[in-house]
């Protein structure tokens, strides 16, 4: 009876560990574990720089009306992101699109739904003329507006020590940038990824298995899980029929004007997803669940049951990271 019981028991564990073991290794063919920062070739990090851009990232006196910040809209303990369909700028303005969170956005091929910044520099430096944003009339003014304030010529003197006036836009963006690309944040899923098998429980790894048999990876992948390639949005039917949009986006057709390019947007990483409601490009839907029943209809042409579904979510939830008691920490202003 009790060889019985062995053998039985060694049988399931090993099969249990087995198939965990052959699950890791099916995710690597897809996914990779995000790094400690996303590094730049063109805008090396200083601690002098990545301080800047954190205090730069809650100056509101660089805007018109004055109470808008990069924070504004993406605030960090919301997980950079400010649970509206659509955000508000200065003067309440409100945008075209939803605002993406600010966490691992450096490590995507592109910034913005429509992929219509360069990189995380160029989307700061823009987002100070944005008339929906900071609305600043000039960057000669904004630069103004920095060397008003006491404090700020030395933090740029200390970040960009080899330049002669070190206080203007491009700086402005670079640290901004800098700060950006230290906004990782790992979580269990990156632990089984490193080969710590018991790091997700039984149902998430159901629900990873789910992730790839039934195709979200062919779109979801990397190691942000998303943000390396631009999809249709509604590959099947128009994405309309489901979601609660009240205008209908056409994509980076606006910004290519190729034909191809109707309904395309950046796939979204997701990364931190379960904290980044209201979802889509224009905050049409609020539920994770809803979310990845439409996802399955309307790019892979599945009826997810509700059991797939939940699954799906229960994996989603283990890429929540754990925020650093240095990114939640408020920087002192000068
Ligand atoms: C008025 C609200 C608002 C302000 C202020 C604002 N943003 Fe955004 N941010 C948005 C919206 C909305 C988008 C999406 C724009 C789009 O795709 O059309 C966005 C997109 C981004 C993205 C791209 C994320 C991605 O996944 O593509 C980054 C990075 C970002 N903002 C950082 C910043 C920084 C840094 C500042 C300050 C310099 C800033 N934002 C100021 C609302 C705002
Ligand atoms: C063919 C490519 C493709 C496939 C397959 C795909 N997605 Fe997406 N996914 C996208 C694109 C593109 C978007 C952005 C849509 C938009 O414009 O709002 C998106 C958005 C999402 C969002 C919203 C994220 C956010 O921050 O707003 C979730 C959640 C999501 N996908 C989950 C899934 C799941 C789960 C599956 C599998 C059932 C899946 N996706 C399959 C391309 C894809």
């Amino acid at each position: 009876m009790r060889k019985i019981f062995l053998i039985f028991f060694v049988l399931s564990v090993g099969s249990a560990f087995g198939g965990d073991a052959k699950l890791l290794k099916e995710a690597r063919k897809y996914f990779s574990p995000i790094p400690d920062l996303f590094p730049s070739d063109t805008n090396p990090l200083t601690p002098e720089k990545i301080k800047l851009g954190k205090i730069l990232f809650y100056e509101k006196r660089i805007s018109i009306d004055g109470t808008t910040s990069c924070a504004k809209c993406h605030p960090i303990g919301y997980y950079g992101t400010d649970r509206l369909p659509k955000s508000k700028g200065n003067f309440s303005k409100e945008n075209p699109r939803n605002a993406p969170t600010v966490f691992n956005s450096a490590g995507q091929i592109a910034q913005h739904w429509r992929g219509d910044r360069r990189d995380v520099e160029d989307q700061a430096k823009r987002a100070l003329l944005g008339k929906g944003s900071f609305g600043a009339l000039s960057y000669k003014w904004v630069e103004d507006r920095l060397k008003e304030i006491k404090g700020y010529k030395k933090l740029f003197k200390e970040a960009f020590p080899e330049d002669k006036d070190p206080v203007n836009v491009d700086n402005f963006a670079k640290a901004v940038g800098a700060w950006e690309r230290t906004l990782t944040t790992p979580s269990r899923f990156d632990r089984f990824l490193k080969g710590h098998l018991d790091a997700l429980s039984k149902e998430e790894k159901e629900g990873l298995k789910e992730f790839i048999k039934v195709g979200c990876v062919s779109c979801h992948s990397g190691t942000l899980v998303g943000g390396n390639s631009y999809q249709k949005f509604g590959i099947l039917e128009p994405y309309w029929k489901y979601t609660k949009s009240k205008k209908v986006d056409y994509g980076r057709y606006n910004i290519t004007k190729k034909d191809e390019d109707k309904y395309v947007f950046k796939v979204p990483p997701l990364r931190n997803v379960e904290k980044t409601s209201p979802y889509f490009h224009d905050g049409s839907v609020k539920d994770l669940k809803k979310a990845i029943w439409i996802m399955g209809k309307v790019q892979l042409g599945k009826e997810l049951s509700d059991k797939q579904v939940s699954l799906i979510e229960a994996f989603l939830k283990s890429l929540t990271g754990k925020l650093s008691e240095d990114i939640k920490t408020l920087p002192v202003m000068p």
